[in-house]
């Protein structure tokens, strides 16, 4: 054979590993409303940096009548590309081919392109459609999550693991993604389960639709797993670029800068009138963080969940910050067990990638009752507390209106290592609001006037400032200069733990 029939052969070869299962599958991809593996990468990175490796690899499985079924690539599509000129690595899992089920060979590529991201210090992006184990290949097919999970497990905290979820995703599929750092799914066309509504029918006898059991709603509004849902696959990865705009590549850098046309000296006259004179009224705390920093953008990470703590990424100055907001509009700002699970698997993805923390504060306690403790509030509130406190990023605290109790501590408090910690005169600091203090000092002889000087002796951050709990007390309008000089001076700041194996979170 010459060169050029050679050269021939390769086209056609190649020409066939981008058909996947075939043009029929895709024809039945796309009649789902779903992009094909390829397409979801053409739209994830920058275009035209993508760079395939292993398209020629096939399953090496016999059984089932699979020696003469075999397509080139073997239902994922890895390689590496850009994203904003960035390096990342990124698999995509093919569904026209055996349901974009992870065989043996499947799973090689995927953790191939798992160790060269963590090797080069780059992130690691999968995007999963996929029925779980190959069902014909058994162990061998299970041997390769086990080899999935063990890398993501390992990567945890190196270089930054994000998850699309794109189509029906069971068994292995779902517990990659649950190791990563942020999940994405998509209305209507991602779902999430251990395993799907038939075999629910038969274990458990519920009756329940895709939808119900694992839905992207469901998974974001009732069991956190999902940190974004969009309505449509190309804004789902649209965000996943957004969401690296803050991001280092790896935990050894820090997050790229982006420069900004706000100044970083803007006052902001509006901050004050923010909070109610009543601190009972509730206020929406998107409107102070929106205000504060750079353009007023804030990408809001688990939005649906947990609504009584806001986190989520902004920029002071350009600098990457992770967002941590009692939210008063939500349960009056209380910490209840979701609030407390989200903030801190926050605080930890920041902290390991070397972003600071700001913290704005305004929170009547944990939450009490039945269902809260019996729920496992003691430990999941100190999940929070342990994330606060093992963070040794730069950590700044403004307290804009209530910090009682344990939540007070936990709330990047200046006990627990808080770099610079500000309060707004509004700020009342005390072991609980006034009512409760005085209904538990004087049971039946709680009075109004008990109450009024109870308030005036506690509600304001005075004390706390006394005690140097509190660095100062500002003008609200000043935050955002207030918080930028504290970032820029911590910016080196350097700290660490004490040498140990590893700590051991209440999970
Ligand atoms: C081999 C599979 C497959 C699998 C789907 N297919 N799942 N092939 N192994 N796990 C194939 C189908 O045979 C079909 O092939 C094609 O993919 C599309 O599947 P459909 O069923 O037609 O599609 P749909 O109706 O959209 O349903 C998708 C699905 C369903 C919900 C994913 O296929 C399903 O329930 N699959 C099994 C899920 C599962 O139980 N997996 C094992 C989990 S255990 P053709 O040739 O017709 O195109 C596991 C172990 C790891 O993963 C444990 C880690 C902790």
């Amino acid at each position: 054979m010459s060169m050029r029939e050679k050269l021939e052969l390769l086209q056609q070869k190649r020409a066939e590993s981008e058909l996947g299962g075939g043009a029929e599958r895709i024809q039945s991809q796309h009649d789902k409303g779903k992009l094909t593996a390829r397409e979801r990468i053409d739209a994830l990175l920058d275009r035209g940096s993508f760079v395939e490796l292993d398209r020629f690899v096939t399953h090496r499985s016999s059984d089932f009548g699979l020696a003469d079924e075999k397509y080139l690539g073997d239902g994922v599509v890895t390689g590496h590309g850009r994203i904003d000129g960035r390096p990342v690595f990124v698999f995509s899992q093919d569904f026209t081919v055996f349901g974009g089920s992870l065989s043996e060979a499947h799973a090689e590529k995927i953790c191939k392109v798992m160790d060269l991201a963590v090797k080069t210090g780059a992130p690691i992006i999968g995007l999963n459609d996929s029925g779980g184990a190959r069902i014909q290949e058994g162990v061998a097919s299970l041997g390769g999550y086990a080899e999935i999970f063990l890398r993501n497990t390992l990567a945890s905290g190196v270089v930054p693991q994000i998850s699309a979820v794109l189509g029906p995703c069971a068994g292995g599929a779902v517990y990659s993604p649950a190791i990563t750092d942020f999940v994405f799914m998509v209305r209507a066309i991602s779902y999430m389960f251990v395993t799907g509504p038939n075999v629910v029918k038969t274990v458990t006898h519920e009756d329940v639709d895709f939808d119900r059991l694992g839905g992207a709603e469901v998974h974001a509004a009732t069991s956190g797993i999902a940190h974004f849902v969009h309505d449509s696959e190309l804004e789902s990865l649209a965000a996943i670029r957004t969401l690296l705009s803050y991001l280092p590549s790896n935990n050894l850098d820090g997050p790229p800068i982006h420069p900004t046309e706000d100044p970083a000296d803007r006052r902001d006259e509006e901050l004050l009138d923010v909070v109610p004179d009543s601190p009972s009224t509730p206020y929406d705390m998107h409107d102070v963080i929106r205000r504060v920093v750079d353009g007023g953008g804030f990408f809001e990470v688990q939005r649906d969940f947990g609504g009584s703590l806001l986190v989520g990424f902004a920029r002071l100055a350009g600098r990457s910050v992770g967002v941590i907001a009692n939210q008063p509009a939500v349960l009056a700002g209380v910490l209840d067990i979701n609030a407390s699970v989200k903030g801190a698997r926050f605080i930890r993805f920041c902290d390991a990638f070397n972003i600071p923390l700001v913290t704005f504060e305004d929170v009547p306690g944990f939450l009490p009752g039945v269902a809260q403790e019996h729920g496992g509030i003691i430990k999941h509130g100190a999940k929070l507390l342990y994330a606060y406190c093992e963070a040794t990023v730069p950590k700044l605290t403004v307290i804009t209106r209530k910090a009682y109790g344990g939540a007070y501590d936990v709330m990047n408090s200046k006990h627990i290592r808080g770099d610079y910690n500000v309060a707004w005169p509004t700020a009342e600091i005390a072991v609980m609001g006034p009512k409760g203090a005085v209904e538990i000092l004087y049971k039946d002889e709680a009075t109004e006037a008990r109450e009024a000087e109870y308030r005036e002796k506690f509600a304001h951050p005075y004390l706390a400032a006394a005690r140097g709990f509190l660095d100062d007390i500002i003008d609200p309008r000043d935050t955002r200069p207030r918080l930028i000089d504290a970032l820029v001076t911590f910016a080196t700041k350097r700290d660490r733990n004490p040498p140990k194996k590893h700590g051991n979170i209440p999970l």
